[in-house]
């Protein structure tokens, strides 16, 4: 039992009490998640060109979740129905150990091309030889990220024949703190490059950080017990992960099912989806065959233990995090203090969707429950109300015939 036992139960207004209590929000934060409008259209239009109105989508909150021994009450902002219900289910099947969590060091890469390289074997090994003063060079006091910590902590250096010559990228490995990153890397990219330009007699062309966060990763793990979930799901289970271990088709589908939950608190939180879901997929196809984010195997006690690795560029500081009102707030809800804190809760989350997902498509299936959440939509899309969306939905249900021209004559009774 966690404090949000039965939480889907409360009326909104029971809901946000809750949370108001159990992360410190104020009244004026509770006003903001009540508003319909939180991120005004004055804000929109600077993050934005063009703008023309805001975009909304439903933002629930996932329960039940123990990260590291603290009890955690998870944003996820998601247009799926189940998504959320699916990720707090998993999460109460794995109380009361929860989840252990770990996380590296920020690490994002950089990247700057060099074409037209006079002579690329001679100027690779000379960037390696150069490789401690270049960063000296770079991480000068004012530089991003330096003055917390961060900054270039290491040089590489690729050589690549290509129909248009000899092509040398260097890689910069940099520390971004509580940043995403993107600008501090690629700044970092935009001033070192006239440097190695000198260094090799190339042209630069592209610098810009890569969003395969090979060094950025997550890691969340959990012991679902056989007394718990029963031997039958954790024997499905294993047969699920087997199936997305073999074949790329169904790798596929098991990763989108672990981005559900993923995507789901990186958008309430500001943070960038598509950037997670690039390093997420890239990751996911490093062998060359798209393979599974998640892994399970049986314990020596017969108990079913997941875990996922999983790179996640995320931030606290800067862009959306800090400019969307609702962003912030579920960054507060959550109450984490670096980035690697959020980033092991995200992992978390996404092994939790999952085992969710497979524990339902290896027993029961899905549709069950996507219908039940379906009839309600279909009902509320019909013009259904308060107490008649579950009404209506429950009678398509059990007709077996969940149509919005039936949800609209049921209304008419
Ligand atoms: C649906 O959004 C996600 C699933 O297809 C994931 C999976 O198949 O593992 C249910």
């Amino acid at each position: 039992m966690t404090s949000f036992s039965g939480f889907y139960k409360l009326s909104r207004k029971e809901r946000l009490a809750k949370i108001k209590e159990f992360a410190g929000l104020t009244d004026e934060e509770i006003k903001v998640l009540e508003s319909p409008d939180a991120l005004s259209f004055e804000t929109a239009d600077r993050m934005v060109e063009n703008a023309i109105g805001t975009f909304q989508l439903p933002l629930g909150v996932a329960v039940n979740f123990v990260i590291n021994g603290r009890e955690v009450v998870i944003p996820m902002a998601s247009e799926e129905p189940s998504v959320i219900a699916a990720a707090s289910n998993g999460a109460k099947l794995a109380l009361p150990e929860g989840f252990k969590t770990g996380a590296t060091d920020p690490i994002m890469i950089g990247q700057i091309q060099l074409v037209n390289v006079p002579d690329a074997k001679k100027s690779a090994r000379e960037i390696i030889a150069k490789k401690k003063e270049i960063i000296k060079l770079a991480n000068k006091p004012d530089a991003p990220m330096v003055k917390y910590g961060g900054g270039v902590k290491e040089i590489d250096v690729k050589e690549y024949d290509t129909p248009r010559g000899k092509m040398l990228v260097i890689y910069l490995f940099i520390d971004c703190r509580d940043a995403m990153g993107a600008n501090a890397v690629n700044t970092f990219c935009e001033t070192l490059a006239p440097e190695f330009e000198k260094l090799t007699g190339a042209k630069a062309r592209l610098r810009i950080l890569s969003n395969f966060a090979t060094e950025r990763i997550a890691k969340a793990k959990a012991v679902w017990k056989k007394e718990t979930i029963g031997e039958e799901a954790i024997e499905g289970i294993l047969d699920a992960y087997e199936f997305a271990a073999a074949d790329n088709f169904r790798a596929a589908t098991h990763n989108k099912g672990v981005m559900n939950g993923i995507d789901a608190v990186v958008i309430a939180t500001g943070n960038d989806w598509r950037a997670v879901e690039a390093g997420a997929h890239s990751f996911a196809s490093m062998s060359g065959r798209c393979m599974p984010l998640t892994r399970y195997k049986k314990t020596k006690s017969g108990d079913l233990e997941g875990e996922i690795e999983i790179p996640m560029a995320v931030g606290l500081v800067g862009g959306a995090t800090k400019t969307h009102p609702t962003a912030k707030l579920a960054v507060k809800m959550l109450g984490v203090k670096s980035a690697g804190e959020l980033a092991q809760i995200i992992a978390a989350v996404g092994l939790s969707q999952n085992f969710a997902a497979l524990k339902a498509l290896s027993t029961e299936g899905i549709q069950r429950g996507h219908m039940e959440l379906h009839a309600r939509n279909v009902a509320v899309a019909a013009g259904a109300k308060g107490k008649q969306i579950d009404e209506i939905a429950e009678k398509m249900i059990a007709e077996k015939n969940i149509r919005q021209e039936r949800a609209a004559e049921l209304l008419k009774k």
